[in-house]
């Protein structure tokens, strides 16, 4: 297990049943994909290629048919759904394309929520006063006390941004968190983005459509078919 990466694939693949008769789709085949610890990467590719279920697979929302997935240090096949768990909740941040913020409780509330599931919760002061720095990160912390339909969708976007990094992962996986942002809330997004994940060493692993989203990263992925390309 190499150390200075944060996620290895080794000839990972995965196909999902198509149609009625035993036809199946193939999604990837043989691939294999190395990622440095505090990297950031963009993939790309066409809508229905397979960037979700790359995210997934790397986020250990989903695995492969066959192959191997480390990450953050782990070779997923050597965990229970307990240490599946304990991973995603303490070493990986997601976001997604719409924000999934909990609607009944405020907007720090939200951000504090992910760190309930951390194997090693901060202290409750300690854990706001993160959650206050975060959101004052993203200009957000005037608004700690509202409730998320008080906020505009770009603001609800940013807390989910810091909500993803409440307890420093080491892995941020984000699947077209801007799709619902005009031009310029995405750039300042995507701008907030590197800015957290420079400062904690996070790497980061960004889906768009977007190619000047894209060639913000250090690192550009595209699909080519059932593989993945540098480009
Ligand atoms: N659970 C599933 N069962 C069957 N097919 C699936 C499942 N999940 C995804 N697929 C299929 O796998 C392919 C890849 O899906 P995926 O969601 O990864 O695409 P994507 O690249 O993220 O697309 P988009 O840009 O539209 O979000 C699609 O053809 C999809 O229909
Ligand atoms: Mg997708």
């Amino acid at each position: 297990m190499d150390h200075r990466m944060i996620v290895q694939l080794d000839k990972i693949s995965k196909s999902y049943p198509e149609g009625s008769d035993n036809k199946r789709r193939e999604i990837f085949n043989d691939l294999s994909l190395s990622i440095q610890t505090g990297q950031s990467v963009s993939v790309v590719g066409p809508s229905g290629c397979g960037k979700s279920t790359l995210l997934n697979i790397i986020g250990t929302l989903d695995s492969p048919d066959s192959g191997e997935v480390e990450v953050c240090g782990s070779n997923i096949s050597n965990l229970n759904d307990k240490g599946l768990s304990a991973l995603r909740a303490d070493k990986i941040g997601f976001v997604f394309q719409s924000h999934h913020l909990l609607p009944q409780i405020s907007v720090i509330e939200n951000v504090i929520l992910p760190n309930l599931a951390s194997s090693s919760p901060l202290e409750q002061s300690e854990c706001s006063n993160t959650a206050i720095q975060l959101l004052e990160s993203v200009g957000m912390s005037d608004h700690a006390h509202k409730m998320p339909s008080e906020i505009s969708g770009g603001e609800m976007q940013r807390v989910a941004v810091v909500r993803s990094m409440i307890n420093s992962p080491e892995l941020l996986l984000a699947d077209e968190p801007t799709g619902a942002l005009d031009r310029e809330r995405s750039e300042e997004l995507i701008a907030l983005l590197l800015h957290l994940c420079d400062e904690h060493n996070t790497g980061l692993i960004l889906v768009t459509h977007d190619v000047k989203t894209a060639s913000r990263m250090e690192r550009n992925l595209a699909f080519e078919g059932t593989s993945i390309v540098e480009v």
